[in-house]
């Protein structure tokens, strides 16, 4: 993984990509450019491990481009791919929102860049936005239980 410096251009996207995201909604221009500033661009090569499930969760991601898949253990070496994940949607928020481990493990499909929001930011942008908190822990609890779902 690569930190990669955001230009006018990229926090641009960020700013389009994340008013394509359901949840964003609720926030105002002020309010999302707010956030914006907390927010970093990482890039990943093809095949790279973005987290394990089981970790601890310490950040939030925004897929910018490329892809993911959300991988969830079965056997030792066993896994099932659960989601696949592309321009827009985001995952890590349910270990942020539980302070559980991480559920599932994700990995870069392709070469992919992330935008990444440590997890004292996102804290602190969930309390300035209740609306937004809720909307997200409805969603960890669509994902949760889709997961079990899937498991089985
Ligand atoms: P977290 O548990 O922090 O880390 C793994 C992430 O994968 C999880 O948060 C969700 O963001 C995502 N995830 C887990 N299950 C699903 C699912 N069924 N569909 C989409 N994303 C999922």
């Amino acid at each position: 993984m690569e930190k990669v410096a955001m230009s006018d251009a990229d926090y641009g996207h960020l700013a389009r990509a994340m008013r394509k995201v359901e949840f964003f909604a609720p926030l105002n221009v002020g309010e999302l450019e707010q956030i914006v500033k907390y927010i970093m661009l990482c890039r990943y090569k093809p095949g790279e491990t973005v987290f394990h499930q089981g970790e601890p969760g310490d950040a939030f991601y925004i897929v910018y481009d490329g892809a993911v898949s959300v991988r969830l253990k079965r056997y030792i070496f066993l896994s099932k791919t659960v989601a696949r994940l592309g321009p827009g949607d985001f995952f890590g928020e349910m270990a942020l929102l539980s302070r559980d481990p991480r559920n599932a493990s994700v990995v870069c499909e392709e070469a992919t860049r992330l935008f990444v929001l440590l997890s004292a930011d996102f804290s602190f942008m969930l309390k300035k936005n209740p609306a937004f908190a809720e909307e997200m822990k409805k969603l960890a609890e669509r994902r949760k239980f889709m997961s079990r779902q899937q498991s089985k």
